[in-house]
């Protein structure tokens, strides 16, 4: 099963943060499990990531519909916006590492997803409001590190934005078969326990993979 780790952590190599250490810990695993195989990874906070703005996506897609001759700039950005769509659409395992930061996605992850959830190609829009393209059997799998906790259903939960968008557009919108999310939370509490967070969060990466790969 081919698998796409997008790491959307700003600090994306320093291994003190709790939600990398889940991502090693996620390769881990993955190459415990399926020796044969490769996963591709990209770090948003060390390529280039095109963004909706104007000499960018945002002119780029008003000139295409109006069908006006690109700038030599606008076609490097539509040649990278295609390779990021290609490349998200070839895998059907999706894993997101990211911290949460003021309770939403990092903005690179943000950029990612301008570039991905497209019309026509990743869901499109019918009489009926839009539906998914994305529904041969695709998953995604966010691993997060925060500090507060989200799980105790109290005046947190709801602020959980990251989560809540990252669901709704995987499957609401694209189609996705699931969304899984693993916690590394409580980081920043007080008396936090940081070797019992990553204990609890590895044993639940473990029980999310047994779905995150399982065939039906
Ligand atoms: C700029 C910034 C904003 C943050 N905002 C939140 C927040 O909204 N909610 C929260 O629970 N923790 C927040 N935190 C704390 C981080 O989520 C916490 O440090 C967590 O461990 C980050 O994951 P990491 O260890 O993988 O970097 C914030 C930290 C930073 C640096």
């Amino acid at each position: 099963m081919k698998t796409l780790v997008v790491n959307a952590h700003p600090d994306f190599l320093n291994p003190n943060h709790f939600s990398i250490q889940l991502y090693h810990y996620f390769l881990e695993q993955f190459k415990n499990q399926f020796p044969e195989d490769t996963l591709e990874e990209i770090n948003l906070y060390d390529m280039v990531i095109p963004q909706v703005t104007n000499g960018q996506l945002f002119s780029l897609w008003d000139k295409q519909a109006k069908k006006i001759a690109l700038t030599d700039s606008e076609e490097q950005t539509a040649q990278l916006n295609q390779k990021l769509l290609e490349q998200f659409k070839s895998h059907h395992r999706i894993v997101i590492v990211e911290p949460l930061h003021n309770f939403n996605v990092t903005s690179r992850l943000k950029d990612y997803i301008d570039n991905v959830l497209v019309a026509r190609e990743t869901f499109r829009y019918t009489a009926d409001g839009s539906v998914g393209l994305m529904t041969d059997d695709y998953r995604v799998l966010l691993l997060q590190g925060s500090g507060s906790i989200y799980t105790n259903n109290d005046r947190y939960t709801p602020l959980e934005f990251s989560r809540a968008y990252l669901d709704a557009i995987f499957t609401e919108m694209m189609g996705f078969d699931t969304f899984q999310i693993v916690r590394a939370q409580g980081t920043q509490v007080a008396d936090a326990n940081p070797s019992l967070i990553m204990k609890t969060a590895k044993q639940d990466l473990r029980s999310a993979l047994k779905t995150f790969y399982e065939t039906h």
